[in-house]
């Protein structure tokens, strides 16, 4: 049974969503003309990139390249490149950063405790991240509220400040199912991550990543290891912080 067979199951408000999550976009570009796409090359980025395509707006696109991607999903960058007619561009962590890295803790280092996780993370996506994002007004996410009880509040235009500097962060699918999302693959034909038919609803990097099992939560399969509440590479944190009522 395919992905879309399983989940392909649109709410009934599916059509609303969709041009919402368009007038979104076509707000965005007005307000914030520089505008570039975080795909992690998941269900929900193939969704966003189309809906990109739709709404005919000017937008870039990257992929954070840990070195620890699976094959499936590096795959669908050369289909991205072709169905859409541009380019991608692939932020890889700096070579030197990784090496020490590695030499110090092993391969195997994130399983070691929570702080060498991190640091992994930051050296293979936070430091590339702040690369991607340079000299950008804004960018463009596949975050929902569903993924989990830390996005749950998650809002579609959030102004972020800090590490990255100042700029603003458009989720248009925050209101979407996964439901929603299958449905819209279904219908427009996207090309979606092999390892989706293989019961990996949440995708990162090899090492990070597992199938799910009947039942269990969507991002169980994300650093399985950790606590629910720690399960975060630091991307997105900064944003569900900001979003925090200010203390009275
Ligand atoms: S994570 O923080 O747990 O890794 P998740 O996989 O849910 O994030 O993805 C949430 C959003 O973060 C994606 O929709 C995408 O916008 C961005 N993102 C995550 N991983 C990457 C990546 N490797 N490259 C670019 N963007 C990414
Ligand atoms: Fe390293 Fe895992 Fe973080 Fe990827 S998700 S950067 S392999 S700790």
């Amino acid at each position: 049974m395919s992905a879309i067979d399983l989940y392909n199951a649109p709410s009934p408000t599916f059509a609303d969503k969709v041009a919402h999550s368009l007038a979104l976009l076509q707000r965005a570009v007005s307000d914030y003309p520089k505008l570039t796409q975080a795909s992690s090359l998941g269900a929900e980025d193939m969704v966003v990139t189309h809906l990109i395509h739709m709404a005919g707006i000017q937008s870039g696109i990257f992929v954070l390249d840990t070195g620890k991607l699976h094959p499936e999903t590096l795959a669908l960058v050369g289909q991205i490149e072709q169905r859409y007619t541009r380019s991608v561009e692939v932020y890889r962590p700096k070579n030197e950063s990784v090496a020490k890295f590695v030499r110090h803790h092993g391969e195997e280092a994130m399983y070691q405790s929570m702080d060498l996780r991190k640091q992994c993370c930051d050296i293979r996506k936070m430091e590339p991240l702040a690369r991607a994002l340079a000299g950008k007004d804004g960018w463009i996410t596949g975050l929902r509220r569903e993924q989990s009880n830390a996005r749950a509040e998650v809002a579609d235009i959030v102004q972020e400040t800090g590490a990255f500097g100042a700029r603003v962060k458009i989720s248009p699918l925050v209101e979407w199912t996964w439901g929603d999302v299958w449905h819209f693959i279904a219908q427009h034909r996207l090309d979606y991550n092999a390892l989706h038919d293989q019961f990996y609803p949440s995708i990162g990097c090899a090492p990070c990543t597992r199938a799910i099992s009947v039942g269990e939560d969507f991002r169980a399969g994300r650093w399985w290891w950790e606590d629910e509440k720690a399960k975060e590479c630091g991307l997105h944190v900064q944003s569900i912080e900001s979003q925090r009522p200010q203390a009275a």
